[in-house]
């Protein structure tokens, strides 16, 4: 497409960007700015790939103190030393009472690791190396090991920021990282000796009330990548529209989330976050800054959409739908098998058999409520016995969620369901739904941000329209037989977001995209939480045999649902045959734009396009990403 920049580009000698958003994008680097500094130069064909290792800080290759330092320069000084906060509590150059006391008390609130450079929500994928020590313990069980930590980071607060990052560690072979929020579940966000880049402060937003873009007219926002999902919500509210958001307060709205494809609590009638996007800008592997949209720069604004994040460019703004506000409906109830201890009118007791009864038949109305528009959301959570409760007790706890309804409809839509549940014994009455008149309101309840750190892990599962289309059916007993041994034999709580992400929910531009087509066929978003903490002080033995077990119950979802995958966002970082699972049939594909647009692997990421030739090494139990990336294949 012969573009307008492109004729505006003959007259000036500076690169023209083709468009951006915000102004912290229209500061970039230039050639002029790279001279003959080869450390910061843009990437340039052929690539050499001999060495098998990325550079890591005490090896050969490492650059010396004074490179750092005049990249240092180049950033205005925007380079931060990869020392997480814990190490105020440690002896050494860093120890800090102060600072160490600070860290002890908000170790625990989730804007401690958001607002962090270095820290990560999932604490295992490190190892854990600098633990915080509770007062009580001195001296701590482990010490603090810097060097599993990225060795620096960028704190970005412009493009060019970001494109030097990219330049210095491509040129380096330095393993580049990306930190948003830091919520991932699967340690793409970190790794030990990387240069991180910080992208955490590119927040900005705009209402647009009418653009085109390729066939798409009608109005959308300019939204900066790091927008958390609280943000999102007072933005559109401010703006009086509807905007997709995350499920979760802290959770970022175009980082990982939307790269992965991105469900929330409307998707079965909007979609999911990468099927709002319209366009995207993105520094890619080579260093450059580019415009992507379903005609420029097509292949990346297919891959990124869905193909996974960190993978293809680091994102810096995006154009997203916007819709007129709606109204949302939720209604919440419960039943249970133990004692009730709350004071609700919409939880019940039930026996054993009532109870798993009940699950099926809460799971029979899976198709109608997604085909209605409607979210499920619901818990399977089991107590082993105790003292003061001697059977194992199990407690369903649902809130199925639907916008643009009005209260009357909502218990329309809930009574078939408290119908059935009442035929096999449990009298719940239909509740009085909670309503919100726009999902801006909806998305401010009380209470704040939330999601501290842990080191638990996860399985996951996405299970077909086709195993829930006739609860009589053997595929539809066999997946309530799976989801009742997971909870009754192996212990732990059943979590399922039912939402349907259809080719047809997701429109325009959004069916065209690497979303992956498991995630499109899917009805239900299975997970298993095992909150065994995967903490140093296990040995690997006990790491492995944790996740062997967990594993174990997940492989029964697996069986139950042959040809489907999982959700990459929340799924175990052993996943067998990622390739397929994650992705389905458009691997071949992303592996194509993978190898075309990053040939030098700059980025890489956890089950990643591509990563299946990179292992971390070094790493003990099950793999992190506390060591040195190398090549499997050399
Ligand atoms: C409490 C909690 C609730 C959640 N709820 C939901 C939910 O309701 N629905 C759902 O779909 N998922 C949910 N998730 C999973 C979530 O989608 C992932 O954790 C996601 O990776 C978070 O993205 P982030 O950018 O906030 O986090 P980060 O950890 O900072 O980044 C995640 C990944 O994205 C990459 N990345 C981040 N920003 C950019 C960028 N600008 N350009 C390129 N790459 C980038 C990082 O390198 C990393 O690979 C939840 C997670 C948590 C912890
Ligand atoms: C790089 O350029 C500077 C002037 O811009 C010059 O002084 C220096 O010698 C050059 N270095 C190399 C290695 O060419
Ligand atoms: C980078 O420069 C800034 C400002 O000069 C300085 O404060 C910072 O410590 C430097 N970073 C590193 C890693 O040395
Ligand atoms: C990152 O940069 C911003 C703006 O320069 C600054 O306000 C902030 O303190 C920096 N963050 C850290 C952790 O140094
Ligand atoms: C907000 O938008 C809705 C339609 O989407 C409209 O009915 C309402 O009047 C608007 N409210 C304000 C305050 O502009
Ligand atoms: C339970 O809550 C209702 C409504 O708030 C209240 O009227 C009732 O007294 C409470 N019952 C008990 C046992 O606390
Ligand atoms: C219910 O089932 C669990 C395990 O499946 C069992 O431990 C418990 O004793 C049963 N409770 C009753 C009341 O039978």
């Amino acid at each position: 497409m012969v573009s307008s920049s492109a004729v505006i580009a003959l007259f000036f000698v500076a690169p023209v960007a083709f468009a951006f958003n915000f102004p912290f994008e229209s500061n970039q680097l230039k050639d002029s700015d790279v001279g003959n500094n080869s450390d910061i130069a843009f990437g340039k064909l052929p690539v050499d790939n001999s060495p098998r290792c990325k550079s890591y800080p005490g090896y050969e290759g490492w650059p010396s103190y004074d490179r750092w330092s005049v990249f240092n320069v180049s950033l205005n000084g925007a380079l931060l030393k990869g020392i997480p906060p814990a190490a105020a509590c440690y002896e050494g150059e860093y120890k800090d009472a102060a600072k160490c006391a600070i860290v002890r008390r908000r170790q625990g609130d989730a804007l401690f690791a958001k607002e962090d450079p270095l820290i990560p929500f999932g604490q295992w994928q490190l190892d854990n190396p600098c633990p915080v020590p509770s007062l009580n313990v001195t001296p701590p069980l482990v010490e603090c090991k810097l060097i599993s930590f990225p060795a620096y980071v960028v704190n970005a607060s412009t493009v060019k920021d970001i494109q030097l990052a990219v330049n210095f560690a491509r040129n380096n072979r330095i393993r580049l990282t990306i930190k948003n929020t830091g919520h991932d579940w699967i340690g793409r966000n970190t790794g030990g000796g990387a240069l991180q880049v910080w992208v955490h402060r590119l927040k900005a937003f705009e209402y647009l009330p009418s653009v085109q873009i390729a066939q798409y007219k009608g109005q959308a926002a300019r939204v900066g990548a790091a927008l958390e999902q609280h943000e999102l919500y007072s933005n559109m509210g401010k703006a009086n529209v509807t905007l997709m958001a995350t499920g979760s307060a802290t959770v970022g709205a175009y980082g990982g989330f939307m790269q992965g494809g991105g469900f929330s609590y409307v998707t079965s009638k909007y979609g999911l976050m990468a099927d709002q996007v319209l366009a995207l800008e993105v520094v890619t592997a080579d260093g450059r800054f580019v415009h992507t949209d379903p005609e420029d720069n097509a292949d990346l604004f297919w891959a990124i959409r869905g193909g996974g994040p960190g993978n293809f460019g680091i994102v810096t703004s995006a154009i997203v739908k916007a819709y007129p506000t709606t109204t949302v409906a939720r209604t919440d109830f419960n039943f249970q098998t133990g004692p009730i201890s709350t004071n609700s009118t919409t939880t019940v007791r039930v026996s054993n058999e009532t109870f798993w009864k009940g699950v099926s038949v809460y799971f029979s109305h899976n198709l109608r409520i997604n085909d209605a528009k409607g979210v499920m959301w619901n818990f399977i959570d089991t107590q082993a016995p105790s003292r003061v409760n001697p059977e194992r007790t199990f407690l369903l706890r649902n809130q199925i969620t639907k916008p643009g309804v009005t209260v009357e409809e909502m218990k329309d839509l809930i009574a078939p369901l408290i119908k059935d549940l009442n035929d096999v014994g449990i009298p719940l009455p239909n509740p009085e739904p909670r309503f919100w008149k726009t999902y801006a309101d909806y998305g401010s309840p009380p209470g704040g941000p939330s999601g501290a750190t842990s080191s638990g892990r996860f399985g996951s599962r996405l299970i077909p329209r086709s195993n829930l289309e006739n609860p009589k059916s053997e595929t539809f007993l066999a997946t309530i037989a799976s989801i009742r041994s997971f909870v009754e034999e192996g212990g732990y709580s059943h979590h399922s977001v039912d939402y349907s992400p259809s080719y047809e929910t997701a429109g325009y531009p959004g069916s065209n995209s690497a979303v992956s087509p498991h995630l499109r066929n899917a009805v239900m978003h299975m997970t298993g939480y095992d909150t065994t903490q995967y903490t140093p002080d296990l040995t690997d033995e006990e790491w492995k045999a944790s996740h062997a077990r967990l594993d174990s119950y997940v492989q029964k979802w697996r069986d139950v649902s042959p040809g489907s995958g999982a959700y990459m966002n929340e799924v175990d970082t052993e996943e067998p045959n990622f390739q397929d699972s994650l992705y389905g049939r458009n691997y071949d594909r992303l592996l194509r734009i993978k190898q075309q647009r990053d040939p030098w692997s700059a980025f890489y990421a956890v089950m990643g396009v591509g990563s299946e030739k990179w292992k971390v090494e070094g790493t003990r139990g099950l793999p992190t990403q506390q060591g040195r990336l190398c090549r499997v294949d050399a």
